[in-house]
């Protein structure tokens, strides 16, 4: 094998290797991430932003440059899964002594359930494709924006697809563990870089803590808004809704 060839898998093989892998795809996604929401907050512009933007992310390229990201996007996070767990298995060999109580206690909840967390969200992806991309819901699918009928109604879909309580629950679950996922994990990627040093902890923590409340901030206002029918398929957002709802909480 030629020399580059064999620098690659010794790449592979080492931990660190590995490590950077996982850190790098992670970034990626929290990239992908941040984009996707605030693509999606396009939602509170009203019918013709959301609409508008979909359509275009369908034809960029002709066509083409939805299926360049999602194949790119499909990659990273395929190889972000497969290289995690090896990490995970890994370090679970190297450790020759079993946790002791004391050890655990220091690791927090989110880190120890990074592999948990990240399954679930694997799963949640299949979930939300079925649900608004592939549209298996014949109502969905059907959707058409009446001011421009050749395109697909994002802006209803979405807002009919979060009126279903079983929807709701599963994106307020899912979110919120991507959420725990990302509190660990941007910690992580900078520890993996070598940049998280006693000077830079502090504000790795809150800059990673910032990042995951933007997140589920801007992520599940959406679903929250459409459940207490503040967002509403009237075009707009209905102020008077989220006054009356504020009364109730306030009474
Ligand atoms: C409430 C939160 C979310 C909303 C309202 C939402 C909305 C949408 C919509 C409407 C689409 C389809 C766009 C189209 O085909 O026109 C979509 C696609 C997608 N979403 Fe989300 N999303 C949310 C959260 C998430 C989260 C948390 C993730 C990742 C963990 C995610 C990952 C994806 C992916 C991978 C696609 C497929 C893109 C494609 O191949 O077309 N979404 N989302």
């Amino acid at each position: 094998m030629n020399s580059p060839g064999r620098s690659l898998i010794r790449f592979w093989n080492s931990s660190i290797g590995k490590k950077l892998i996982v850190a790098l795809t992670g970034l990626i996604l929290l990239l992908f991430l941040l984009g996707h929401m605030t693509g999606n907050l396009l939602v509170f512009q009203g019918r013709d932003s959301i609409n508008g933007y979909a359509e275009f992310l369908h034809t960029m390229l002709h066509g083409w440059g939805l299926w360049i990201a999602r194949a790119v996007l499909l990659a990273t996070f395929v190889l972000h899964i497969v290289t995690a767990i090896l990490v995970t298995r890994e370090n679970r060999v190297a450790r020759d002594v079993p946790y002791v109580i004391n050890r655990t206690k220091q690791v927090s909840l989110s880190a120890q359930m990074m592999i948990w967390t990240g399954l679930a969200i694997a799963a949640f992806v299949v979930i939300h494709l079925l649900h608004f991309t592939i549209r298996i819901d014949p109502e969905l699918a059907a959707m058409k924006d009446p001011l421009d009928p050749e395109r697909h109604d994002v802006y209803g879909m979405v807002i009919k697809g979060f009126q279903n309580p079983m929807a709701l629950l599963i994106y307020i679950v899912a979110i919120t563990l991507l959420c725990s996922h990302l509190s660990h994990g941007i910690a992580s990627v900078f520890q993996t870089f070598g940049l998280r040093t006693r000077k830079t902890d502090r504000t790795i923590h809150y800059l990673g803590l910032a990042l995951t409340i933007l997140l589920w901030i801007g992520f599940l206002s959406i679903p929250l808004l459409v459940a207490i029918g503040v967002l509403h398929d009237g075009g707009a957002v209905n102020t008077s809704s989220l006054s009356s709802w504020l009364n109730s909480v306030a009474s």
